[in-house]
């Protein structure tokens, strides 16, 4: 008996250290979507933790020639300082305006345990990461953190 419960504690013990859930799928934004005027700082901040292997997915619509301020993509930023200055020079494009149809949205998958720095980059930047707020760290921990 004694050794039964502790090695359902071992085991208990060990599920929650490893194993403990499997990565999840998170929309940016919620319902929101990746649109213009939202505060993704805020809305990460009530995320909360995001996991090593996280898929997060941006959900902007699909670009509109006749509109511009309703395009918008996804970069990733190499570091803060660009994050912060909204420096798309040496970004990555992820997704660009044309590409995803909002349905769907455009899937990334947090594999590094490091900050990762998201922004839209249109108007050269300026509109979308400055103005629109569109922009956020995922700072993903491993799931034994949990
Ligand atoms: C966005 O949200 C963050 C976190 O709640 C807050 O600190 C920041 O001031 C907000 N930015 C704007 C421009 O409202
Ligand atoms: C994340 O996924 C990769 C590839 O699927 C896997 O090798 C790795 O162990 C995973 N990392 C964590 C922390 O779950
Ligand atoms: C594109 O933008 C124009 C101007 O705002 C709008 O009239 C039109 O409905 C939009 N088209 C789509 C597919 O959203
Ligand atoms: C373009 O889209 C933005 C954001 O959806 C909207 O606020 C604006 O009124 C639109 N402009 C025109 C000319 O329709």
């Amino acid at each position: 008996m004694a050794s039964n419960s502790a090695l359902a504690a071992v085991l208990f013990l060990t599920s929650f250290m490893f194993g403990c859930g499997s990565a999840a799928t998170v929309v940016v934004g919620g319902s929101e979507g990746w649109r213009y005027g939202y505060n993704y700082t805020d809305w990460a901040l009530k995320h909360g933790t995001f996991y090593i292997n996280d898929t997060i997915v941006f959900k902007h619509v699909a670009m509109n020639t006749s509109n511009e301020s309703e395009s918008h993509s996804v970069y990733l930023l190499p570091n803060l300082y660009s994050y912060v200055q909204c420096d798309f020079s040496r970004a990555q494009l992820l997704s660009n305006p044309s590409q995803v149809e909002e349905s769907a949205g455009f899937s990334y998958q947090l594999t590094q345990w490091r900050p990762q720095y998201f922004a839209s980059g249109e108007g050269d930047g300026s509109a979308d990461c400055n103005k629109g707020l569109m922009k956020f760290v995922a700072v993903p921990l491993p799931r034994w953190f949990n």
